[in-house]
């Protein structure tokens, strides 16, 4: 009788921002770990990783609106910063992570099919690179999104303004969209835990968002591999 083969792990998905990647303290010694770490996950589960621009892009956009491009060049900008991110970061881990990033959706999940991780930065204007994450998540029908940030969980307030700011463990997905709404105002350059897009097709899809901190590699890990974390779940 056929043996039947174990069924595949479902893919997972991280979208790792730019203001976690390069902060300017140790960023050397946490680009190394984070490779090797997602290269690990890597080789376990089908994983995509996406690598936002941070300060860079915000800084090279604001150059921008002040030499007077339109929004759409402005997310342009935005976008190549995202790539070099990403290029970066795939270099460090090596093959069989491609060398040279996807620049769609679709070429994303074509190469994941023979290689895994696959990074890659933005595709299109119009949104931002947490909004690539949730579009390939519903592509590839992944188990969850990993949103690896600058703060360690959803907070009621921004939590870097206000200091008796409530954490929130577990939100519905009417609960966080509302919150997205409510903080996004659509410009190039904006910044907020997870962009308008990505929330509504992640809510659509029913697929979960895990919000953790970035720079804290071993919760990041549990995240990645499904086991318990410290952070915040999004709809599962
Ligand atoms: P990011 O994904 O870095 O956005 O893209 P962010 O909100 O600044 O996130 P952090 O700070 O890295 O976590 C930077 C900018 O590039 C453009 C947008 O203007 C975005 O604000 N962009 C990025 C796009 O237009 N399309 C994309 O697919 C990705």
């Amino acid at each position: 009788m056929p043996r039947s083969r174990p069924t595949p792990p479902a893919p997972v998905v991280v979208s790792v921002g730019g203001s976690v990647l390069l902060t300017g303290a140790g960023d050397r010694e946490y680009l190394e770990n984070l490779a090797e770490l997602l290269r690990r996950c890597g080789r376990g589960l089908p994983l995509v990783v996406t690598t936002g621009g941070g300060r860079t892009a915000r800084e090279y956009i604001r150059l921008g609106r002040e030499l007077g491009l339109t929004e759409v060049e402005l997310d342009e900008v935005g976008i190549d910063v995202t790539r070099l991110h990403a290029r970066l970061l795939a270099a460090r881990i090596g093959p069989p992570c491609p060398a040279r990033p996807p620049t769609t959706v679709a070429d994303a999940v074509h190469e994941l099919r023979r290689a895994s991780p696959v990074v890659l930065g933005g595709t299109e204007p119009g949104h931002t690179t947490d909004g690539v994450a949730a579009l390939l998540a519903v592509r590839l029908r992944a188990a969850r999104v990993v949103n690896a940030t600058d703060v360690d969980a959803v907070y009621d307030r921004d939590p870097r303004t206000h200091p008796d700011a409530r954490r929130i463990a577990r939100l519905t997905w009417e609960e966080f969209r509302s919150m997205v709404a409510a903080a996004t105002s659509g410009e190039a350059g904006q910044n907020f835990l997870f962009d308008h897009l990505g929330a509504e097709s992640l809510a659509r899809a029913a697929i979960p968002l895990w919000v953790v901190s970035g720079r804290d590699l071993p919760n990041l890990e549990a995240a990645l591999t499904g086991r318990t974390f410290r952070g915040s779940r999004i709809g599962g």
